[in-house]
């Protein structure tokens, strides 16, 4: 079967025929998208600026419509009361727009400190970050931790700098720091003038435009284009001072900065970055046309077969997380897919390679900001919610056409382990369901000693997934469960000739995971190292591949 690629390519055009109209449409379907990430560490305003995009989108009508820490109402599931409680976002949850003529999708991140494999997931759906810093706090911690992920994968990444209607860092210090922690260059697309009490706007570096922030009336931009930085008219608008100091920093970049370059951006090299304050609503509008202008619209994936073009006739894509009952009153279970190629119709059957069998999408649903809408056809960049009744695993490949695998998703080897049993031994059918589900959504990853003596353990990314298993356990499931905290660290999926009994390394336990897979748990580096050097045979890998075999 012809794949548009050989096609626009210009070979065997003749013997296309009809279809090769089908695959255009795709692809001005496709060149109109762009899915992002937004990430960040808590309180840099990533929902404040969630919000001000939908509202440009009109997919929200008022300010708070988005899940907030202080806004409950859009909790859309009982076990969310965690997240009340805690006052954090535990789920990842995606939204959409359309603004100018382009769809775009935004993937929310946690961004709190305990986040869990969910998170890394949810990034391998984006095809660029937006990477949001509190322009007095800089580069913090969990951003740190994001951007490395983004980085791996090597989207562009875009950087939004916030707060500046508050006292805020020396933006040639931001830059700096960025290049410092995070190894990556900048180019400022716009840069400020001021900052705090006598922040006046920003400066647009392409456009030459100034764009005026009015502290007591934050809705009144004016906007003013001018020859270039040295024009008179900003003398005028700006006063002398701040004018002099605009010259100054916008040659200091022309000279010392780097220069725009499309491909290092492109490959995640070089980051633009932009100036402004979500809460006034300043500086967003701007950053989401120059982001339109900029970010790619889905890109080829690697899968079993080779890359797949978004613009492929045939529809694919993978599951990179599942949700149960994220709506108490139904019990239901939500698969969310990200659509790699082709075009995906409502009620269409694809394969599932996994199971080797056809599966009917019956009830896809796409995210309006809070609100589920059943979907009737969705593009390569989409994330879909399908109806899961138990056949989905993260990690599963949904195609058309030639079988084949997408090999994106790992399974991060988790930090942290507890031993797990349940209180009341007559619950043990509801626990083993809960365990069951929860381990395909990959809340937890589950681990089984291998002394032949019943032996349950949980092993996750961030703590905080513990707190999350005994929640649903009990709320979900009805099961009260004990966990015992384990002492190891690091978890090591082995290859080569492994026989539990012969592995005598002190700190160290022989286990398999939930496919019967050798794993063994280290307390620290040290027994790893150890137990490398002892049994040269062996082979320790941190992650195992969904589809087993591939390292
Ligand atoms: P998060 O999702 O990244 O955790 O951050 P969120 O948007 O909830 O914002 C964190 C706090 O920062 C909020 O204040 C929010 O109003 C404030 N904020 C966001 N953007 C800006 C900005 O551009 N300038 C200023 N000055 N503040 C900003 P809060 O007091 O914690 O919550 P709230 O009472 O305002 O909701």
């Amino acid at each position: 079967m012809l794949h548009y690629h050989e096609v626009i390519k210009g070979t065997e055009r003749e013997t296309f025929e009809g279809k090769e109209r089908i695959c255009n449409v795709i692809k001005t379907e496709v060149d109109k998208r762009k899915t992002m990430a937004i990430i960040s560490h808590p309180d840099a305003g990533k929902t404040t600026l969630t919000e001000k995009l939908l509202l440009f989108g009109g997919a929200i009508h008022e300010a708070g419509m988005v899940k907030g820490k202080k806004n409950s109402k859009f909790a859309t599931s009982d076990w969310m009361e965690i997240e009340k409680q805690r006052g954090i976002s535990v789920t990842s949850s995606v939204m959409e727009f359309d603004y100018d003529g382009f769809r775009i999708n935004i993937l929310d991140t946690p961004g709190h400190e305990d986040f869990s494999e969910d998170t890394y997931r949810t990034l391998t759906a984006a095809d660029s970050a937006v990477m949001l810093i509190d322009g007095a706090k800089g580069v913090e911690a969990q951003t740190k931790k994001l951007f490395e992920v983004c980085s791996q994968r090597g989207i562009p990444i875009f950087t939004f700098v916030n707060k500046m209607d508050r006292e805020t860092r020396d933006p040639f210090e931001l830059m700096e720091e960025l290049e410092e922690v995070l190894g990556m260059r900048s180019y400022p697309m716009n840069w400020p003038i001021g900052s705090g009490i006598d922040f006046q706007g920003i400066y647009d570096r392409k456009n030459k435009y100034v764009e005026l922030f009015d502290s007591d009336d934050a809705k009144k931009v004016r906007v003013h284009k001018v020859e270039d930085v040295e024009d008179a008219l900003l003398t005028d608008l700006l006063g002398e001072e701040a004018h002099q100091k605009l010259i100054e920093d916008i040659q200091l970049l022309d000279i010392a900065g780097d220069a725009y370059d499309d491909e290092k951006i492109q490959k995640g090299d070089l980051t633009p970055s932009f100036f402004g304050s979500a809460l006034s609503n300043f500086g967003v509008q701007t950053f989401l046309e120059h982001f339109l202008n900029i970010a790619p619209a889905p890109v080829e994936r690697v899968s079993s077969i080779g890359p797949i073009n978004p613009a492929d006739q045939k529809f694919s894509g993978y599951i990179f997380k599942i949700q149960a009952n994220m709506n108490p009153a139904h019990r239901d279970r939500i698969a969310f897919l990200r659509i790699c190629s082709g075009k995906f119709e409502r009620g269409m059957s694809v394969k599932h390679p996994r199971l080797k069998k056809s599966v009917k999408l019956s009830q896809p649903q796409q995210f309006l900001a809070q609100e589920r809408n059943i979907v009737q056809d969705a593009y390569a960049g989409d994330i879909i919610g399908l109806f899961d009744p138990g056949i989905f695993q993260i990690g599963d490949t949904l195609c058309e056409g030639q079988t084949f695998t997408y090999d994106e998703m790992p399974n991060f080897a988790p930090e942290h382990f507890a031993r797990v049993s349940i209180k009341n031994a007559l619950k043990k059918k509801q626990f083993l369901k809960g365990l069951q589900q929860l381990t395909e959504e990959g809340t937890v990853q589950f681990f089984e000693g291998t002394t032949g003596i019943e032996e349950m353990m949980i092993g996750v990314v961030g703590e905080l997934q513990f707190e999350v298993f005994e929640y649903r356990m009990k709320h979900e499931y009805n099961v009260d469960m004990s966990l015992q905290r384990l002492p190891y660290q690091i978890a090591r999926w082995v290859d080569g000739d492994f026989k539990p009994s012969a592995f005598q390394v002190s700190n160290a336990k022989p286990a398999k995971d939930k496919e019967g897979r050798p794993v063994v748990l280290f307390e620290n580096e040290f027994n790893l190292r150890w137990a490398s050097e002892r049994f040269p045979d062996l082979a320790f890998y941190s992650q195992s591949h969904f589809h087993y075999g591939k390292k």
